[in-house]
C-alpha cells in the first residue's frame, strides 16, 4: 500500500462528541488469551487497527479461526497446530509477547523471537520469562529465537521487580491453567489488567485481586471460549481530550470509564480547562487561556499514565507557562519533541526530564510520527497550530487509534490522508 500522511488544517477550536474506542492494550492480551479458550470467543469493541489485524495473523498462523467484522472479533479454537511465532509478526508490536503465557498454557510450549513495537528505549522481556521459569518453564536461547517450554505449569509465589503491564498478564494467562495457585506480588493495577482477569473470570479462571498489587490465581486446567466486550480506550479518550484544550473549543468523549483517568483528567483541569463528567461523558471546555501545569510524572497506574506524555505535553507547548515533565517509565519517550519544534513549540530536554515553555502561537510544519503517542501528539499540535501541518509516519498512528483522520473531521479540524506522493506535488506544484 502506497504511503500516507495526514494534511490537517488548524487554528480553529474544536467542537463534538467522539465515542472512545475499544482499548487497544486490552483488546491484544484478550485476543492472545483467546488461543486458550476451547471453542468460540466473540469480543466486542475491538478497535480497527493494524495492531489488531496483526494478533489475528498470529492466531491464524497458531491453528484458530479469526474473523473480525466491524468491531467484533470472533475467534475459534478446536486445536492449535502450532506454538511458534514468526519473526516478521513479533517485530511488527510489543503485544507480540502476550502469546507467551497462553501459548505455555495450552501447547506446553512457546517458540518466539524478541517483540517490536514502538522504540521507547531499552524494553527488555526478562521479567516475562523469570515469570515463567518460576511457574516451571525452561527456556533456551539460540540464534534470537526463544524456546520456552513447560511439560505442566505449576502455581508459584512470584514477585515482579517492577509492575509490568505485559509481565502481569503473561503470568495471569499462563497461571489460569496451571495446576494449583499463584499469588503474584507487586503486579501492575492498570485497568487493563482488571479487563483481562475479567475476561479470564468469564471463560471459566479464578482470579481474584486483579487492580491490587496482589493477585491470586488459582488454577483451572482449561477454559473455555465466551462473548466480552473490550473496555473504553483511556488513552485515546485523553488524546481527543488534549486535542480539544490546545485548539480551544467544547469537545465531548462518551463511552469512557472516567473513574479510570482521574490523573489524567486533573491535569486538564489544572491547566485551566472545565471538565463536566457524567455517565461516562466527559465533556472538556476550554474557553479561556491554557495554563501550565507546573510538574507532572509519568507513574503506574494510579499515577499519571506513561501513554499520556506526548499528548499532554504537545497540548501544554500552546499553554501560558511553563511545565515541568517527568518520564519514569521509559528511557527514550520524547523522539516527537524535535518535532514539536518545528511547529514553534519551546521544549528543553535533559535526560528523562522535559522543560516545556508555552508558546503564543504553534504554526504548521512537515513532521514525522516516530511512534504511536508521539504521532498523535502531532496531530494535537497541528489542530492547535496555525496553518498546514504535513503529518508524516502514520504507519505508528494507525497502530493505535481508530481512524484519527475521520475523529478531527468530525470536531471540525479539516484533516486530508493523503498518498505521500500526491502531498508532495501538490506542495511543490511539481509533477515531473
Ligand atoms: C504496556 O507496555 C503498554 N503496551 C504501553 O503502551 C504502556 O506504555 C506500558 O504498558 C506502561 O503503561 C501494551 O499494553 C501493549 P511494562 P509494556 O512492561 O507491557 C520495564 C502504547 O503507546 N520492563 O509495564 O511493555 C520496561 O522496559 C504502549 O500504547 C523490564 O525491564 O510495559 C519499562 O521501563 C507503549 N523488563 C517498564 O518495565 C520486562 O521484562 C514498564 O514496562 C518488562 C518491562
Amino acid at each position: 500500500m502506497a504511503e500516507e500522511l495526514l494534511r490537517i488544517r488548524g487554528g480553529s477550536t474544536l467542537h463534538g462528541e467522539v465515542p472512545v474506542q475499544g482499548a487497544k492494550n486490552s483488546a491484544l492480551p484478550l485476543m492472545a488469551a483467546a488461543l486458550m479458550c476451547s471453542g468460540e470467543t466473540v469480543l466486542h469493541r475491538v478497535p480497527r487497527l493494524t495492531d489488531i489485524r496483526t494478533a489475528g495473523r498470529i492466531l491464524e498462523g497458531l491453528g484458530c479461526a479469526c474473523r473480525t467484522e466491524e468491531n467484533t472479533a470472533v475467534i475459534r479454537q478446536h486445536g492449535l497446530s502450532g506454538s511458534e511465532i514468526p519473526d516478521a509478526e513479533m517485530r511488527r508490536m510489543r503485544s507480540s509477547i502476550m502469546f507467551l503465557g497462553p501459548l505455555l498454557g495450552s501447547a506446553q510450549e512457546c517458540i518466539l523471537t524478541m517483540p517490536g513495537g514502538c522504540e521507547l528505549g531499552p524494553r527488555p522481556i526478562d521479567l516475562h520469562l523469570d515469570a515463567m521459569r518460576r511457574l516451571g518453564a525452561e527456556i533456551s536461547e539460540q540464534g534470537g529465537r526463544i524456546c520456552c517450554r513447560a511439560k505442566r505449569l505449576r502455581g508459584a509465589r512470584i514477585t515482579l521487580p517492577l509492575p509490568s503491564v505485559g509481565a502481569t498478564e503473561n503470568v495471569l494467562t499462563a497461571a489460569a491453567v496451571a495446576e494449583g495457585e499463584t499469588v503474584l506480588c507487586n503486579a501492575a493495577r492498570e485497568p487493563e489488567i482488571c479487563d483481562l482477569a475479567r475476561f479470564l473470570n468469564q471463560c471459566g479462571a479464578r482470579i481474584s485481586g486483579a487492580g491490587g498489587g496482589t493477585v491470586t490465581v488459582a488454577g483451572v486446567g482449561t477454559l473455555h471460549g465466551t462473548e466480552y466486550t473490550v473496555m473504553p480506550d483511556r488513552i485515546a479518550a485523553m488524546t481527543w481530550l488534549c486535542a480539544g484544550a490546545a485548539a480551544g473549543g467544547c469537545v465531548c468523549v462518551s463511552g469512557a470509564v472516567p473513574q479510570e483517568m482521574e490523573t489524567a483528567l486533573s491535569v486538564l483541569e489544572a491547566a485551566g480547562c472545565r471538565l463536566r463528567i457524567r455517565d461516562g461523558r466527559i465533556e472538556l471546555r476550554r474557553t479561556g487561556v491554557l495554563r501550565g501545569v507546573r510538574y507532572i510524572r509519568t507513574m503506574p497506574y494510579p499515577g499519571f499514565p506513561t501513554d499520556d506524555q506526548a499528548p499532554v505535553c504537545a497540548m501544554l507547548s500552546a499553554a501560558r507557562g511553563t511545565t515541568v515533565m517527568e518520564e519514569t517509565l521509559f528511557e527514550s519517550r520524547y523522539k516527537y519533541v524535535g518535532e514539536l519544534l518545528r511547529m514553534g513549540a519551546d521544549i528543553r530536554i535533559s535526560g528523562r526530564t522535559a522543560v516545556i515553555t508555552g508558546v503564543p502561537a504553534l504554526h504548521g510544519a512537515d513532521v514525522s510520527a516516530m511512534d504511536l503517542r508521539g504521532g498523535a501528539a502531532l496531530g494535537i499540535a497541528a489542530a492547535a497550530a496555525s496553518g498546514e501541518t504535513l503529518l508524516r509516519g502514520l504507519g505508528h498512528i494507525d497502530r493505535g487509534y481508530e481512524d484519527f483522520a475521520g475523529v478531527f473531521n468530525s470536531l471540525g479540524c479539516e484533516t486530508v490522508r493523503l498518498p505521500v506522493f500526491s502531498a508532495s506535488t501538490e506542495k511543490t506544484g511539481c509533477t515531473a
